[in-house]
């Protein structure tokens, strides 16, 4: 990473609502274990049903969240992303906190890259950390997602 992608992603991370009660070493643990992955309109990102594999933090791009109700079921858009302006949205944490396959399918929709932390890295550093910041994470990531949820 250069210098400038490391102080863009240390900004990303630390304004994320999963990363807002780590201490600075685990902080730094995550901007370590941080991979970037720059993705193509219509690349499929992640897909419903699929073991997860990464958390992602998005640094440009559009992305759609949707959700098939079924088999053969069309899909719904619960929810779109676009990175500007500072705002960085991130998706794919669920699958990797309670260890369920992936609740929704996300689509870019319009080319941008990602930083993403594989699920090994993701669950140690989070998952691990002491059990008040651990909760707190949770009840952000219940609230905050439940807002688009209730939109279903
Ligand atoms: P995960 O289940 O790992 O993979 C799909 C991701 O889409 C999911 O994690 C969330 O990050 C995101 N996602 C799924 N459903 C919603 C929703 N209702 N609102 C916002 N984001 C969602």
């Amino acid at each position: 990473k250069t210098e400038e992608e490391s102080a863009r992603i240390r900004a990303a991370v630390k304004a994320n609502f999963l990363f807002a009660y780590l201490n600075e070493a685990q902080l730094r643990r995550v901007l370590d274990a941080m991979v970037r992955r720059d993705v193509a309109a219509g690349e499929v990102v992640i897909r419903q049903g699929d073991p997860g594999d990464y958390f992602y933090i998005c640094e440009s791009g559009d992305y759609s969240v949707t959700v098939s109700p079924g088999d053969n079921q069309p899909a719904v858009e619960v929810i779109s992303y676009a990175a500007q302006g500072g705002s960085n949205p991130c998706f794919g944490e669920l699958a990797l906190m309670h260890n369920k396959p992936r609740s929704a399918t996300v689509t870019c929709v319009s080319a941008g890259s990602l930083w993403a932390i594989d699920r090994r890295s993701f669950r140690a550093i989070l998952m691990k950390s002491s059990s008040h910041q651990l909760t707190r994470t949770l009840r952000s990531v219940e609230v905050l997602r439940s807002l688009s949820l209730n939109q279903l």
